[in-house]
């Protein structure tokens, strides 16, 4: 869930999606784009958001063993290992698997354009399948898909896929965890290195960070200052001179406007914010700055229900709710 600001026009990015249900399935109230009959409603929805001129995207993903064997009923898949400390063991998925799973992205990506999607973005970070590939911590492959130079590989065949199925026309966004901000994890200058494999269909860089191990940095704490991972943004554009998103705890329209002045990204990604105040882009455009009602990054009302509470986001904290999970 983010939504980046383009000048006078928005881009609304629906968040993750499921391409392979149910294993590839990040929780109850998630979206599925891996079957025809999940079309009409998306596109009632893009239909509706462009009528009010909006450009939207939707993230297409699968979950690897970021799913849950008590919901998806089966071993999780991934590379190699757990994604948690003491987390569930997943199965190493096999060369066939992995071509398959590399095409529902692509038949989830046609369906996507077909619902009037703008953009299609493959997430390829935050410990879901594709970063468990990319990760040293958690691919220990000897194939053809472990070790430094292979780890991309995986990446790499779903931007292929997607590509042949939308066509040269439609914007490919990848979403990173740029730096992944853990001990043997992935470091800014990794991703530069690896991206050098994956960048040429890529037309937009959604630079997150973190891992589930570093979960403070990827739904920012509090104490973290506004836009600090700006630079992320910045050595990934300065490499490869792309339009790229920087997004993190953007809480003020001043620290959006000197991230775009300083050149380290060309859109303003932002996710708690719009909970907080659904009209904070129309207040920041029209001058109404104090109007807005700032994110305080407490993860109450939406980390703690939508994750922790395994329910619907809301502005505050619903009973049963883990309310700050571990942050
Ligand atoms: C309730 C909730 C759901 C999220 N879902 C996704 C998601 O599906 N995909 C994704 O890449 N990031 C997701 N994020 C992370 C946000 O997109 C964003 O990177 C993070 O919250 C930091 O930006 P912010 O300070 O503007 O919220 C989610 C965050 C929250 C709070």
């Amino acid at each position: 869930m983010s939504c980046v600001h383009v000048a006078a026009q928005g881009l609304i990015m629906v968040e993750n999606v499921c391409v392979k249900y149910p294993e590839g399935s990040n929780g109850t109230t998630q979206l599925r784009l891996d079957k025809d009959c999940y079309i009409p409603r998306l596109f009632t929805l893009t239909e509706a958001c462009h009528r009010q001129g909006a450009l939207m995207g939707i993230q297409i993903n699968h979950a690897g063993a970021s799913a849950m064997s008590s919901r998806i009923g089966m071993q999780p898949v991934s590379a190699s290992f757990s994604v948690k400390a003491g987390g569930e063991i997943p199965r190493g998925l096999s060369k066939e698997e992995i071509a398959s799973i590399a095409k529902d992205y692509g038949t989830a990506a046609k369906r996507a354009v077909n619902a009037g999607f703008d953009v299609v973005e493959i997430h390829a970070g935050h410990s879901y399948l594709i970063s468990q590939f990319l990760s040293p911590t958690t691919n220990d492959r000897t194939d053809e898909f472990g070790g430094s130079e292979n780890r991309a590989r995986f990446c790499r065949m779903v931007i292929d896929e997607v590509r042949k199925a939308v066509g040269p026309r439609v914007p490919i966004s990848l979403r990173l965890s740029v730096d992944e901000l853990v001990e043997g994890g992935n470091t800014v200058e990794d991703c530069l290195e690896y991206l050098e494999y994956l960048n040429d269909e890529v037309d937009i860089f959604d630079t997150s960070a973190g891992l589930n191990a570093s979960i403070q940095y990827q739904i920012d704490a509090n104490y973290l200052e506004d836009g600090w991972r700006s630079y992320m943004a910045k050595a990934v554009r300065d490499k490869f001179g792309k339009p790229t998103i920087a997004i993190g705890n953007i809480r003020d329209p001043k620290i959006a406007d000197d991230i775009l002045a300083r050149g380290d990204a060309d859109l303003i990604g932002m996710g708690r914010g719009l909970i907080a105040d659904p009209d904070w882009c129309n207040k920041a455009q029209y001058g109404d700055v104090c109007d807005i009602r700032k994110c305080i990054s407490c993860n109450v009302g939406c980390v703690g229900n939508r994750i922790g509470g395994n329910k619907t986001t809301s502005l505050y904290n619903q009973p049963g709710s883990d309310q700050r999970r571990s942050l």
